[in-house]
């Protein structure tokens, strides 16, 4: 969380303290906060209480209480908005939750909802039958299509006495929520205007799809033959065309939570190379193809169906090619159709890079220098070279900004 500008919305249930909590922990880990709070969250915790940890102010309404009437402060909740790499809403009222889905403005923190274009993680958290309430499921429901993030409630003792789903999840919870949220989510702070108009044109009636993370080929049920990717770089391809109006369909191994993700992504699992391969092939006619996934070459010729107990264990695994997909659609793009692999090198990027390009019959190779440093798997950020039939550009930033670029290269030249 370093270095992140984090507005927290704290709101009048009973679980408002752990908001203190959560400010001193993503203090702690590098972070910015701000805290806006409703009329009621002060009933539960005081305003002086966050203004002390995060040495600002805790704004509750609109319009400052100045007596003279008299400030600019009145546009906080635009600046605050524009600041936030990401807001929180924990906990979340059911009454809170309402009033954000269907655009009421009546607070500071409301209010900067509204404003906020980074993502917003609303925090549900209320008795278990409010929970469960008809208009409260209907506003859930919205909240998500609405691409507002959400965090499911645990389940036990709730401030009533019941027992019941409605509880506001551990702090360390919501922060692994938060991380996963801000690896795909596109950065404030960046060189290019994050939704590009243009771009948006381009790709409004384009179907997309984006295969992400590693295929695994079990050699028993609990062993098998893999690679370190974490589908992060796939999951910003598909955020980033997502943004940018397309309709985009990811493949992702079913290793790779993918929870981040906006609702209006289509999602579905793949495990080994030839699943991935099969769900390709019946997506086929997409009009744009990003090969983000980690293929395995190679799959065990043989899979045990029950585990291989280590003293009957044959040392030597033989193994046979897998399909390479990417090959064999180049081999059978329909017209028009615009194929993007990928490719991670450890020596002669360029060389490789144009070679693979041309041996795939893909458009576009999008190569990664695994000896750099803040590149590759795992990490948030990447540097890229986009290598195409007449041109070679580098990228480089949080993976969501690397494929924006990338995007808008290829589809804005
Ligand atoms: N790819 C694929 N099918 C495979 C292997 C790779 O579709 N069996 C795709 C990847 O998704 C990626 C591109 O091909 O978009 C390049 O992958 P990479 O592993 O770098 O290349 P390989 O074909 O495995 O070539 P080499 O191992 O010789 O580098």
């Amino acid at each position: 969380m370093r270095g992140k500008h984090i507005v927290i919305g704290v709101t009048g249930g009973i679980a408002a303290y752990k908001a203190v909590y959560l400010v001193r922990r993503l203090q702690e880990s590098g972070a910015e906060v701000r805290v806006t709070m409703t009329e009621a969250a002060t009933r539960f915790v005081g305003g002086n209480t966050f203004a002390a940890l995060t040495r600002h102010d805790v704004p509750i309404h609109i319009f400052p209480e100045n007596p003279s009437g008299i400030s600019t402060n009145w546009t906080q909740h635009i600046h605050w908005a524009e600041w936030a790499d990401m807001m929180v809403i924990a906990p979340c009222t059911a009454n809170s939750l309402a009033k954000i889905v269907h655009g009421f403005s009546d607070s500071m923190l409301t209010t900067t909802v509204l404003a906020a274009r980074c993502p917003v993680l609303i925090c549900p958290t209320m008795d278990g039958e409010m929970y469960k309430a008809p208009s409260t499921r209907y506003n859930l429901n919205k909240a998500e299509d609405l691409g507002y993030h959400l965090l499911t409630p645990d389940h036990g003792y709730l401030a009533s006495g019941m027992k019941g789903v409605g509880r506001l999840p551990e702090i360390d919870v919501i922060i692994d929520r938060m991380i996963q949220i801000l690896e795909v989510a596109p950065s404030k702070r960046s060189s290019i205007e994050k939704i590009s108009p243009t771009l948006r044109e381009v790709l409004s009636d384009k179907k997309i799809l984006v295969t992400c993370g590693p295929t695994r080929e079990y050699l028993d049920p609990v062993r098998f033959l893999s690679n370190p990717s974490t589908g992060k770089m796939g999951m910003a391809m598909a955020a980033a065309a997502a943004a940018h109006g397309a309709e985009v369909t990811l493949l992702h191994s079913d290793s790779v939570s993918t929870t981040a993700l906006a609702p209006s992504i289509r999602k579905l699992a793949f495990t080994t190379t030839e699943d991935l391969f099969r769900q390709v092939k019946s997506h086929a006619d997409s009009d744009i193809i990003v090969m983000t996934a980690a293929v395995s070459d190679f799959r065990p010729v043989e899979t045990h169906t029950h585990k291989v107990k280590k003293d009957k264990a044959d040392l030597n695994i033989a193994l046979e090619r897998n399909p390479d997909i990417l090959k064999w659609l180049g081999e059978h793009r329909r017209s028009g159709q615009v194929l993007i692999g990928f490719a991670m090198e450890t020596s002669d990027l360029l060389k490789q890079a144009r070679e693979k390009r041309v041996r795939k019959g893909a458009d576009w190779i999008v190569a990664n220098d695994l000896g750099s440093e803040g590149s590759g798997f795992a990490f948030d950020t990447n540097k890229v070279l986009l290598v195409g039939s007449h041109s070679e550009n580098h990228f480089e930033g949080t993976k969501y900004d690397v494929s924006s670029n990338i995007l808008h290269h290829i589809f804005v030249p």
